[in-house]
């Protein structure tokens, strides 16, 4: 791993819509590293979230990077704007670029960090011959659309592929999950080689969110049983 410690990227998408400057405040009162942002767009899945004037609107209070992740088609077409409406990094589907390497050229580019998701059913392999150009792999351990599903246990040996595939090519690769990430899962995704974890409703919907952000900060993956 690049770094001793995990990141926390909560999500937005379970923040209360009606009331954001409360639940961006508190992002940054925690110990969070990131916001993640999740844009839809009703076409790649079948949901839509918020767009560009409601991301703008967010960065506009954030003490800390946005972590953009994008689940549109032809996402070449948003990528400049996505950055000046304040994204830190650009994450874009392996499943919605045909071409991928053009793509993350052009987010790193406009000076973000360039991040590649792959759906559940993706295989890592996939990203072989683009490993060297991609600062972070989003694996979803959800199908992307909705928040609040069940995790899929099949990620954790994707991501032990994922490093082995990333070892000795790209150290810094960081490793990120999002969907279904709670403190059942967070030592044993940590454990196994991810580097930054996406909660969305766990944190939310959670009593204390402060202390839902801090206690997943605080998971220690070497006090994981085998
Ligand atoms: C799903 C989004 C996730 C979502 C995760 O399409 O990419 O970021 O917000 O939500 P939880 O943590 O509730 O599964
Ligand atoms: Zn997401």
């Amino acid at each position: 791993m690049s770094h001793s410690k995990h990141l926390i990227a909560p999500s937005i998408l379970a923040a209360d819509f009606a009331d954001l400057g409360k639940d961006i405040r508190m992002v940054n009162e925690s110990q969070a590293d990131w916001f993640h942002i999740d844009i839809m767009d009703g076409v790649f899945v079948p949901n839509i979230s918020f767009g560009f004037p409601v991301m703008q609107a967010i960065a506009k209070h954030a003490q800390k990077p946005l972590d953009v992740h994008l689940m549109i088609v032809d996402p070449d077409r948003y990528l400049q704007t996505c950055k000046d409406n304040g994204a830190a990094i650009i994450t874009v589907h392996y499943e919605a670029c045909t071409h991928l390497h053009r793509t993350l050229a052009a987010i790193k580019e406009l000076g973000c960090k360039a991040g590649v998701a792959l759906n559940p059913h993706t295989p890592v392999h996939l990203l072989k011959d683009i490993i060297q150009d991609i600062d972070l792999v989003c694996l979803m351990s959800v199908n992307p659309g909705f928040g609040g599903q069940k995790f899929i246990r099949q990620t954790y040996r994707k991501i032990e592929e994922l490093r082995g595939l990333a070892a000795g090519i790209n150290d810094s690769l960081l490793i990120e999950i999002d969907g279904g990430v709670s403190l059942d899962n967070a030592g044993q995704l940590l454990k196994a080689g991810a580097d930054v974890l996406v909660a969305g409703s766990f944190v939310f919907n959670s009593y204390t969110p402060l202390e839902t952000v801090k206690a997943l900060k605080e998971v220690d993956p070497f006090l994981q049983k085998a």
